[in-house]
Parts: C-alpha cells; sequence; structure tokens
C-alpha cells in the first residue's frame, strides 16, 4: 500500500474535523464536500465518504424553491443542519448564516452563529464576504466558532452583481479577491470556498494561502471541491452551468418509478398479494 493512500485511509477512518481538512491540506489530498439538506441524504452522502457537508443556503432554491438564496431565514437553516446532523457520522457539518443574520453587526453575526451551533449541533459555520464581514468573522472565531469563508460569486450579493456570470475577471475584482483570501486567513477562517472565478486565479490564492480553498467552477487547483447535491445527481436539471458534472440522472430514474407506480395503481397492478395482509 503506498505511503498516500494509508494516510488517506487513516484520513477517511477518523472523524473529520476542521484540522482533518489542514492536514489534507497539507498532504495534498483533495476535499470533497458536498451540501445536502436532509437526514436521508446525509446519511447516504456521508457513509460515501465525503469529507464535509454544507447545510448551504441553496436550500432557499432547491428545498423552498425560491429564485435566490435571500429569502431563507435562520430557523429554516438550523432546522435543516438539525436534518443533515442527525444522519452523520464522520462528515465535518458546515452550516451557512442566511441572508441578513450576520451582516448588520458584529453582535448579531455572534448571536446567529451561536443559535447555529447550540441548536443545530453543526460544527462550523459559513458566511460570505470579504473585508466588510471581517469583523463578524474575527468575533465568532473568538467565541470559539470555526468559520468557512466564501468569496467570488457570493449569491447572497446577486442583486449588487445583477448577473451570475463569473467574478473576478479584471484586474480590480482579482486583486481584491486575493487580499480578501489573506484578510479571511488573518481572521482565522479554517477554509475559504472559491466559487465560479478564472481558474487561474483560484489557483494562485490557493497557493498563496496555508488554509484550504475549496472550489466550485474555481478550476481543478484548488484544495477541493463543492457541488450542490441536486445538481450532479441530475435533481434539478433546469440548472446547467459548465462547472457541474452530472454523476447520475435521479430526475429522470425518479420520474420512471413514479410513472410505474401510477401505472401499476391504475391498472390495479399494486399491490398484489404478496404486499397484502
Ligand atoms: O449554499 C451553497 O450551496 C453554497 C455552495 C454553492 C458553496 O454556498
Amino acid at each position: 500500500m503506498s505511503t498516500e493512500t494509508a494516510t488517506l485511509q487513516n484520513l477517511q477512518s477518523r472523524r473529520v474535523t476542521t484540522q482533518t481538512l489542514q492536514e489534507m491540506r497539507v498532504q495534498n489530498i483533495p476535499i470533497a464536500m458536498l451540501t445536502a439538506y436532509d437526514f436521508t441524504f446525509a446519511r447516504i452522502l456521508d457513509q460515501a465518504g465525503v469529507d464535509v457537508l454544507l447545510v448551504g443556503d441553496s436550500a432557499s432554491n432547491v428545498m423552498a424553491g425560491h429564485e435566490t438564496t435571500l429569502p431563507i431565514t435562520l430557523d429554516q437553516m438550523i432546522y435543516h443542519a438539525q436534518c443533515v446532523v442527525r444522519g452523520v457520522e464522520r462528515v465535518l457539518v458546515v452550516v451557512d448564516l442566511p441572508f441578513g443574520s450576520y451582516q448588520g453587526n458584529t453582535k448579531v453575526a455572534l448571536q446567529s452563529a451561536i443559535r447555529v451551533m447550540k441548536e443545530s449541533g453543526g460544527h462550523a459555520i459559513k458566511l460570505e464576504g470579504g473585508a466588510p464581514v471581517a469583523s463578524m468573522i474575527r468575533r465568532i472565531i473568538n467565541a470559539g466558532i470555526p468559520v468557512m469563508g466564501h468569496l467570488g460569486l457570493t449569491p447572497q450579493s446577486i442583486y449588487q452583481f445583477g448577473t451570475y456570470k463569473a467574478r473576478a475577471r479584471d484586474n480590480e475584482e482579482a486583486d481584491r479577491l486575493r487580499d480578501d483570501a489573506l484578510l479571511l486567513q488573518d481572521a482565522g477562517c479554517f477554509a475559504i470556498v472559491l466559487e465560479k472565478i478564472p481558474a487561474g486565479l483560484a489557483a494562485e490564492v490557493t497557493e498563496s494561502l496555508r488554509i484550504p480553498t475549496i472550489g466550485i467552477g474555481a478550476g481543478a487547483r484548488c484544495s477541493g471541491q463543492v457541488l450542490v447535491m441536486h445538481d450532479m445527481l441530475g435533481l434539478s436539471t433546469d440548472f446547467n452551468p459548465r462547472f457541474v458534472r452530472r454523476y447520475a440522472e435521479l430526475g429522470g430514474v425518479v420520474t420512471d418509478a413514479v410513472r410505474a407506480y401510477v401505472d401499476d395503481v391504475r391498472g390495479r397492478q399494486f399491490p398484489d398479494a404478496s404486499e397484502s395482509y
């Protein structure tokens, strides 16, 4: 067995912590992160070997059917996080602070983070932004709560961006992102999500940091990758950005199964004698 395989097996046999992610970054072992919002899928993803589950505010889109991530509330995020935490044994569970629950001031941010940790049992929180939220991040970390940062296309700012196109393509925004990444690291973040930015910039930022970066639409040279579970499983078929790779077409599988069930019920083929008492 190679040393790399042995190290990976050793890491996979333990509960994942923020230190594990740091070890993986040092050993150059890519981190696999996915979103999850409920008990059943969280259990499957945990047992399938994912390292981090993000209870993303993308729940606003894929669970609640909103157009943006803005409407979801802190209470709703806590509910989803509770469901995920009950399903896992090994993964690190990171919970998004939703829009409006941390931007106001450091006290509000800390109260929101404390509610997530106390009421959901999640292991860390994630919030979006750089310099404008650095003081909120410091205050939360000072209370002993691990924070994951999120830079680039930060969906809570969609009305400011006006578009879901890739960010930091011009020098000014790329420089700001470089500075923000260092600021978040200095503030004590244990990792940073880089969303929809040029692959070269993401690679450069990853090289410049000691902490791991997790890319989504940010190329292959981040320390890890994250996808929204519904996208990679083919459950949300109307969302097709090029950074999504579909590993299954569950939407089609579910449709076929439900059609077969409806046909069986209509044709009195279900239930049969073996399924009756
Ligand atoms: O909410 C979410 O799903 C996220 C990922 C896209 C990183 O923040």
